[in-house]
């Protein structure tokens, strides 16, 4: 599959997984495309937690689904409704929980490149997850990011040493297929805005002139 075939097809997953879990060369291949990603001053300021207990991904589940609660009752009611039928995880049906963590104190104090732009370390550990995430569209594996959670309960239940800060639950497993509109489209939540509108000349409020290439 190319690259860009894999950036076209890849999505969120949440209910597709097929509840068999990911099996462990195929696991490899995909951390070790994420452990290959770019970071600032080289200092791979990234770790993998893969979880695959029971009770584990059933205790995270179910602080999600109280995180989901306190999202919807604090929504107006018409968005609400919207909001109800969407699922946002697949934590116990994928099996697999891949957790990609963040530690600020890796590579020694003079990271280079990171000392005027202090996110530039959270920034490197997002770019093993993309890495992640297309190696596995590319392997017919799914992944679903998981960000309903407190911080710290997710530290505590992977006994995250003080310093290392969780950046991403990540399902990991294979899918029955992928879904060809994302479904925060296909629920009405909210559509994606086209690349014109995107992409700017020179200057952020020049108006979008765009169409696309000529030739
Ligand atoms: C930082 C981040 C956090 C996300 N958190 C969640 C989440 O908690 N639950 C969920 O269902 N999807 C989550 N998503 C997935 C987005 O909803 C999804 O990427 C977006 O709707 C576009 O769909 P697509 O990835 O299938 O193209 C997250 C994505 C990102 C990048």
């Amino acid at each position: 599959m190319s690259v860009y075939e894999a950036i076209r097809i890849r999505r969120d997953v949440r209910a597709e997984f097929t509840g068999d879990l990911v099996d462990e060369a195929t696991l490899w291949r995909i951390l070790d495309a994420a452990h290959r990603a770019p970071s600032v001053g080289n200092s791979q300021p990234w770790d993998f937690v893969v979880v695959r207990d029971r009770s584990r991904l059933d205790r995270f589940a179910a602080h999600v689904a109280e995180q989901r609660v306190a999202f919807r009752d604090a929504l107006p009611p018409d968005r609400a409704e919207i909001f109800d039928p969407i699922k946002i995880e697949g934590i116990t049906e994928s099996g697999t929980g891949v957790v990609v963590t963040y530690d600020d104190t890796r590579g020694g104090p003079q990271i280079l490149g990171r000392a005027t732009v202090a996110e530039t370390g959270v920034y490197s550990a997002v770019l093993a997850i993309q890495n992640l995430w297309l190696a596995a569209t590319a392997e017919g594996i799914g992944v679903g990011w998981v960000s309903f959670y407190d911080p710290p309960f997710l530290s505590t239940l992977i006994d995250l040493p003080d310093g290392i800060r969780p950046v991403a639950w990540l399902c990991v497993g294979p899918v029955r297929n992928l879904q060809p509109v994302p479904d925060l489209e296909r629920f009405g939540w909210r559509t994606g805005r086209p690349l014109t509108e995107a992409i700017h000349h020179e200057t952020f409020r020049a108006a979008p002139v765009m169409d696309g290439p000529s030739a």
